[in-house]
């Protein structure tokens, strides 16, 4: 089969692969319809996340069809669509029942922070993805579901992960009536975020970001007030200025480890690589929030930090709320919210690339190209 392979930072290309293989009762193989690209693939293909093995196939957002299931599987047949979370998690354990689908015990023998992720390196596992013909599902009768009927194809694979994400950082921002809600990072679980955080009561929300096509989707389509952080010496200080000089009740870090914005952070993390990344969107949302507010992290992080502003947030009595999406549990809310026409995912979606460009999608999306903000693949389209 053709699939994605990892072949070192910023390189990527399509190869044959052997198809995969039921190799446990419950799994199943899914000929994959459409997947996309994720920003967290962004810190797989720059190098950043440790343990990414060369041949590895990345992809943790896919819909397709059952091509095989294995002889335990009872709720998925062949010829069933399917959408599948980017967790991989076994529904049993102490922190499946809880609900905590991205922190299953049971799945990555090699963390116990994270669970498992499809085509996320070794770090979550070492399973390989869904940016490719096939893909071994595992669990497949705990973590996929048909898709319904009245679902678009294009909203089904962001209901994997870019949209259950965003609205995942709404929901752990702790919203509540009339609060003015910061969006740090106008990617696609920025918007997400934006655009739910309106469904928990926000009075007002801000996103920011340096990329102007984004800002512009920010106020069309999450109808956001929106902040160019180069277009300002310090953004916290005109945070504070737009917030009455309290600060946001609540600031969602939709970022993650490879924040721009300074350029000592920047040249110690994604250069030098002596920390797991550059805490410059995290400490904007410490400082920006206000006493007693919420921080939401929904931006990826690595392991070790230094210049965590721990102290400011300790100080000012914040929440800091943080976790890998934990997809299913958010999709009842997010199919009624889809099914009454609020919540429009494929209206991000700004390119379809057939698996075989997959390279040049890629390069697109990490150099910010072409106004890219979402990109799908799609296998065999030409
Ligand atoms: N928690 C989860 O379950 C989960 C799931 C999906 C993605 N993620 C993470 O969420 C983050 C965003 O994902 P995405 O797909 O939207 O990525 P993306 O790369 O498309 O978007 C990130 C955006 O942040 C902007 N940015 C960079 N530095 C900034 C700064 N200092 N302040 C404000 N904006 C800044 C960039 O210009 C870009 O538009 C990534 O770190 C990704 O790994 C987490
Ligand atoms: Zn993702
Ligand atoms: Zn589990």
């Amino acid at each position: 089969m053709r699939a994605m392979t990892y072949r070192g930072p910023y390189k990527v290309r399509v190869e044959e692969k052997p198809m995969p293989r039921i190799e446990h009762p419950n799994d199943a193989i899914v000929r994959v319809t459409t997947a996309a690209i994720c920003g967290s693939d962004l810190h797989l293909y720059h190098g950043m996340m440790p343990d990414t093995r060369i041949g590895s196939t990345f992809g943790h957002e896919f819909v397709g069809v059952v091509h095989e299931v294995g002889p335990s599987v009872r709720d998925l047949a062949v010829g069933d669509r399917v959408m599948v979370p980017f967790n991989i998690y076994c529904g049993s354990c102490f922190f499946c029942a809880r609900g905590l689908y991205s922190n299953c015990h049971n799945v990555n023998p090699n963390a116990t922070a994270v669970g498992g992720i499809y085509g996320y390196s070794h770090t979550t596992g070492g399973y390989d993805g869904g940016q490719a013909e096939f893909v071994r599902v595992p669990f497949a009768d705990v973590g996929p579901a048909k898709v319904p009927d009245w679902m678009d194809e294009e909203d089904a694979v962001l209901c994997t992960d870019a949209l259950a994400t965003g609205y995942f950082g709404a929901q752990l921002a702790d919203i509540a009536e009339g609060d003015v809600v910061v969006v740090l990072g106008a990617g696609p679980v920025g918007l997400f975020a934006a655009r739910s955080a309106w469904l928990m009561g926000a009075g007002r929300v801000i996103v920011v970001d340096q990329l102007e096509e984004r800002l512009e989707l920010a106020r069309t389509f999450a109808y956001a007030e929106t902040m160019n952080y180069t277009e300002h010496k310090d953004v916290v200080v005109e945070l504070k200025r737009t917030t009455g000089w309290l600060g946001a009740d609540r600031v969602i870090d939709a970022v993650g480890a490879e924040a721009d914005g300074n350029l000592v952070q920047h040249v110690t993390s994604a250069k030098l690589k002596l920390q797991g990344g550059s805490p410059v969107a995290l400490n904007w949302a410490i400082d920006g929030v206000r006493k007693g507010g919420t921080v939401s992290v929904m931006g990826a992080y690595g392991p070790i930090f230094s210049a965590v502003k721990l102290g400011d947030a300790m100080n000012k009595g914040l929440t800091l709320r943080a976790n890998q999406a934990p997809v299913k549990r958010q999709w009842p809310r997010l199919f009624e919210h889809m099914r009454s026409g609020y919540l429009t995912p494929h209206d991000i979606v700004t390119h379809r690339i057939p698996l075989e460009h997959i390279a040049e999608g890629y390069h697109m999306f990490s150099a910010k190209l072409d106004g890219c903000v979402k990109p799908l693949v799609v296998p065999g389209g030409e």
